[in-house]
């Protein structure tokens, strides 16, 4: 009897896996290929062992939520709202992979780009002082945690450093940009062969060092939209705004009026700020200026109207809805236009 009850459970847990959302990209060299710089067993462990604990984890925490549809790009972006499972292994996911690419034995190099060897030295005068830069911030970074050369939103390359697995993509990063090379200063990539002399494996590393992919990651990023995402992302008092502006008008779409009379003040005063803030290059444009502008008269409007006593509280519900429904529509003139 117990076996019979035992049975549909056991097929029950098997149906409800963990989603392969995402796999472990297979190493493009053998473990041995990148010795004497990374020895063989490191780089075992390091594959095997931690970047595949990093996609494990990350299909758990996945598992079951609409994240399992979300692109690796909108994970990170927004790491701030995600919980710590999935902000730590998404970004262990992501950043071991482009690790991986970017690392080759000196005899499968390809050579940097004219491009990318040229905005180096107009930015850093030499690859030789790129690469003092990194290693000060790789040699610097407190703890585990990566340093990045990275395009910024303003299209120039960029050496910061981040914390854990966090990287230049996510809202948690003071920069934000696309990183094109990364080098991982947690112990677990050096500590076997060099202990506690991070210095020496940060002499080592640029042995391996793939200019060329570096190159191909370089021109990649100055085109893709993801910049102008993060961009834009990083105009906080439009992020400000945004959230104020979601908690009034989608309560009164559901004709729930409390949050907009409550926080039309609030919703004003942000109006006043995205106005007065300094917009990202891409949305500095007149047409911007002029939704702003009218985004402000707006939710002055909306304002005084939630402050007008009313004898019929369901005409002025009605006006309200007619007014924010106005003021949204011209937010979302506002974050169409900073696409132009
Ligand atoms: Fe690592």
């Amino acid at each position: 009897m117990k076996a019979l009850l035992i049975l549909p459970l056991i097929a029950f847990c098997s149906f409800v896996s963990i989603a392969q959302v995402y796999t472990l990209p297979n190493l493009p060299f053998s473990f041995e290929a990148y010795e004497p710089y990374i020895d063989a067993q490191t780089m075992q462990i390091h594959h095997d062992k931690h970047h595949a604990a990093y996609v494990n984890n990350l299909n758990k925490a996945i598992t079951g939520t609409s994240m399992e549809s979300s692109s690796m790009n909108n994970l990170l972006m927004y790491a701030s709202f995600r919980s710590a499972a999935v902000r730590n292994n998404a970004g262990g996911h992501y950043n071991h992979s482009l690790f991986w690419e970017i690392l080759a034995p000196t005899t499968a190099q390809k050579l940097i780009s004219s491009e990318l060897q040229t905005a180096i030295i107009n930015q850093y005068t030499s690859l030789d002082s790129l690469k003092t830069l990194l290693n000060q911030a790789a040699s610097t970074r407190f703890g585990s945690g990566w340093a990045w050369l990275m395009v910024g939103t303003d299209g120039k390359l960029a050496v910061v450093s981040t914390a854990n697995q966090d990287n230049p993509i996510m809202d948690i990063s003071k920069d934000r940009g696309i990183p094109i090379l990364g080098i991982d200063v947690w112990e677990h990539a050096y500590y076997l062969k060099y202990q506690n002399k991070r210095g020496d494996y940060l002499g080592a590393i640029w042995n391996l060092i793939n200019w060329g992919v570096v190159s191909d990651k370089y021109a990649a990023a100055l085109n893709d939209p993801l910049l102008k995402e993060l961009e834009k992302d990083n105009w906080l008092a439009l992020k400000d705004f945004h959230k104020v502006m979601a908690q009034t008008f989608h309560p009164s779409e559901e004709n729930n009026f409390e949050p907009l009379r409550t926080r039309s003040g609030e919703l004003y005063a942000k109006a006043i700020l995205l106005k007065n803030s300094a917009p990202p290059a891409s949305a500095n444009n007149p047409r911007v200026q002029d939704a702003l502008t009218r985004l402000e008269k707006q939710c002055l409007t909306i304002h005084q109207l939630a402050q007008k006593p009313a004898k019929n509280e369901a005409s002025k519900n009605a006006a309200l809805f007619e007014q924010i429904s106005k003021a949204h529509d011209i937010f979302h003139e506002v974050e169409g236009l900073c696409h132009d």
